[in-house]
């Protein structure tokens, strides 16, 4: 895609961290924007500092977890700027810890947000998309923890394999439509934004937390929280985005470093080897270069 000025992005998460950074970019380059999130709050900030620079701004209370309050999404974006052209399904939470100490309300909520929030923006979406037959693009956010797999975030980390697998499934159906619909995987490595505090959105019907039962798990929280600090400003997040929607890029990294976490896992898989736990492991979902 390469024309964007006066066309639409719907972004969901789009009140915090890279959906923020995203609709900001959206906004600069001219296009229309609806903002969906729970965070009303959030969205309501977001759309004055927009508005006062002159774009083109809705917000709409989402929760992706609901098909039916994303169908709502594409109306209500519809209503308000017509024909849509960019869609990012970006909301997503997080929560470590021991895979088998998990609450059911722990894996529920990040599948329901990480995964099936992808489900319902790809289902809600992309037929209207192809029915508008014009160009347009679907950015799915995944993670490195979509491409590697390390210790205490299997929620998380198992969320994100599946919607990696999940936007490459739609990437081949949509080849052999030949519609003029693209999708891409946003896989970034540790980015600043408040997704180590994802409790402060936990809702209510999934309020059964448990707790993080050992030093292990609490020193690997700790690490992970004290890394995502010192990741990447969401700002940059935003051209490198756009740079590869102008290329047709499928997959959108942030961080130079896949080799060292993706080749490793790929080596063990072919020779089968068994998977070895190294510090390394942990640190390379976590550093910048
Ligand atoms: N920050 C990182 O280091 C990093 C790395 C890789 C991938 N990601 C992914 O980037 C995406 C954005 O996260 P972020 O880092 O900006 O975190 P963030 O917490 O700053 O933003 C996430 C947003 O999603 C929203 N959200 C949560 N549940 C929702 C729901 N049910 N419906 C609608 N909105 C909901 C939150 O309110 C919030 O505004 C997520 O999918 C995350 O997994 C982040």
């Amino acid at each position: 895609m390469q024309d964007f000025k006066n066309k639409t992005a719907v972004i969901t998460g789009a009140a915090s961290g890279i959906g923020r950074a995203l609709a900001r970019q959206c906004a600069e380059e001219g296009m229309k924007v609806a903002l969906a999130d729970i965070d009303e709050k959030g969205m309501e900030s977001l759309s004055r500092e927009l508005t006062e620079k002159g774009a083109v701004v809705e917000s709409f209370v989402t929760d992706v977890r609901e098909f039916s309050s994303v169908e709502d999404l594409v109306r209500s974006s519809q209503d308000a700027f017509g024909d849509i052209h960019l869609v990012f399904n970006n909301a997503g939470v997080m929560l470590g810890g021991y895979a088998w100490e998990r609450s059911e309300d722990d894996w529920r909520w990040v599948f329901d947000v990480n995964f099936f929030g992808v489900v319902n923006g790809l289902r809600a979406f992309v037929p209207v998309l192809i029915e508008q037959g014009e160009e347009a693009h679907v950015v799915n956010t995944a993670s490195i923890g979509g491409l590697m797999v390390g210790p205490f975030l299997s929620p998380y980390i198992v969320s994100k394999h599946a919607v990696v697998a999940l936007t490459e499934s739609v990437y081949y159906e949509l080849q052999t439509l030949e519609a003029p619909v693209n999708i891409s995987a946003l896989c970034p490595g540790a980015i600043s934004t408040g997704i180590v505090d994802s409790e402060r959105i936990r809702p209510e019907d999934r309020s059964n937390k448990a707790p993080l039962g050992s030093p292990l798990e609490r020193e690997f929280d700790h690490m992970l929280t004290e890394g995502v600090k010192e990741g990447l400003d969401p700002g940059e997040v935003g051209p490198m985005v756009f740079a590869a929607l102008r290329e047709n890029r499928f997959w959108i990294y942030t961080h130079p470093m896949m080799e060292e976490s993706i080749l490793p896992r790929a080596r063990s898989i072919i020779e089968g080897t068994n998977p070895l736990y190294t510090p390394e492991l942990t640190e390379n979902l976590l550093t910048e270069e």
